[in-house]
């Protein structure tokens, strides 16, 4: 089985070497992205594997089916950057359902810590002997109420992390999850209430037409003054000029963000010693209340490993059984298959 691996990074390589070859597949790994543009790169191959900021829309859709390639092999669990619809009896369609939930709850509470601890100064700070400590005051993450979007895999690992802290839980899903709320530290609530009583926003679900801009004018104008917005699901979850605006007033006190709405031509590469054309993007990194990562919440070697052989036997099910159980696609039957993760 030929596989078109596109937006490869180094670190992705050895896993995907060493389960390829353990599993009978082979990778071609191209550095472009996928894009209308290059997927005619693709040709002769059975499939292709993409990350988050590929394009899989109705035209690339279009030009796979046309070549014959029939598997789209996503290396990641959201899938936002697919035409779910489109794709559906043109192309198959599987993902990774979870890899590591830690690894992006763990990064989501040291981004969280660095932000309110002001580790990002110190580290500067120090390195420049300078050992004062004014400017650095945080506060007590313990007895504060975090307000966590989306109670799936990661949210519900990132509440554990925050129970430890000894941090109170609002919690809002669509399609609240049994044993997640506890009737002391951690309960469910609309969306509003949890605007309004949180200190702390973490963001967990995924991106969909309900969910975009989950975080804009509107639903900050509702939030504590001095809220911490934390992103490390999908950029545009969050308006990023809505979330400026509110750092600017004041009414947010910080935000860590890991995705960037406008992120696709800009994360995963090196852009120093070049100027930035994302105005929206330089100004919140030159907050002082501001921390970016460039999604890098899921790069952990547990994570990496689990990605690569979840995506080699999802590819490998798919050719002994013409199926596999992290294939995704569009039937809508009821609001419980699309939770299961069965039907979109
Ligand atoms: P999951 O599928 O286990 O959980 C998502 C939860 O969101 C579910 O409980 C679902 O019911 C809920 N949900 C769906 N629609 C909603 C709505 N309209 N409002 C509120 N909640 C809603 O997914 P998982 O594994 O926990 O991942 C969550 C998100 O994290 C993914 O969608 C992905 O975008 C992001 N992610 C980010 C990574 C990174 O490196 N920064 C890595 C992996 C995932």
């Amino acid at each position: 089985m030929k596989i078109a691996f596109f937006d490869t990074k180094p670190y992705d390589k050895p896993s995907f070497e060493k389960y390829g070859k353990q599993y009978g597949v082979s990778f071609k790994f191209f550095e472009t992205k996928l894009t209308e543009d290059t997927v005619n790169l693709a040709q002769g191959f059975d499939g292709v594997c993409v990350f988050v900021n590929d394009t899989v829309n109705a035209a690339v859709i279009d030009r796979l089916h046309e070549m014959g390639v029939g598997l789209v092999a996503l290396r990641c669990a959201g899938f936002n950057n697919v035409d779910m619809k489109h794709a559906f009896g043109k192309v198959h369609v599987m993902r990774v359902p979870a890899y590591s939930p830690y690894a992006v709850a763990e990064h989501t509470m040291a981004l969280l810590l660095t932000s309110v601890r002001r580790i990002h100064k110190a580290y500067i700070r120090t390195r420049d002997f300078n050992f004062s400590l004014s400017g650095m005051t945080g506060f007590d993450l313990h007895g504060k109420t975090v307000g966590v979007i989306g109670t799936g895999r990661i949210g519900r690992v990132f509440i554990d992390i925050c129970r430890g802290f000894g941090m109170k839980v609002l919690a809002y899903d669509k399609f609240p999850a049994e044993g997640v709320a506890d009737g002391e530290t951690v309960k469910y609530v609309e969306l509003d209430e949890l605007f309004e009583k949180s200190d702390i926003i973490s963001l967990h679900c995924p991106l969909t037409e309900e969910t975009y801009h989950v975080i804009d004018g509107k639903s900050l104008e509702k939030c504590k003054r001095g809220v911490v917005i934390l992103n490390t699901s999908r950029g545009a979850l969050v308006d990023a000029e809505a979330l400026l605006a509110g750092i600017k007033s004041r009414k947010v006190g910080a935000a860590c963000l890991d995705v960037y709405e406008e992120e696709s031509d800009l994360f995963f590469e090196d852009f120093s010693g070049h100027i930035l054309e994302d105005d929206t993007l330089a100004r919140l990194i030159s907050m002082p209340n501001v921390i970016v990562s460039s999604h890098q919440a899921f790069l952990t070697e547990e994570a990496l490993e689990n990605i690569a052989e979840t995506t080699v036997k999802n590819l490998v099910n798919f050719q002994e059984n013409g199926q596999c159980p992290n294939e995704l696609c569009f039937r809508g039957d009821s609001a419980e298959d699309c939770k299961s993760g069965k039907c979109f």
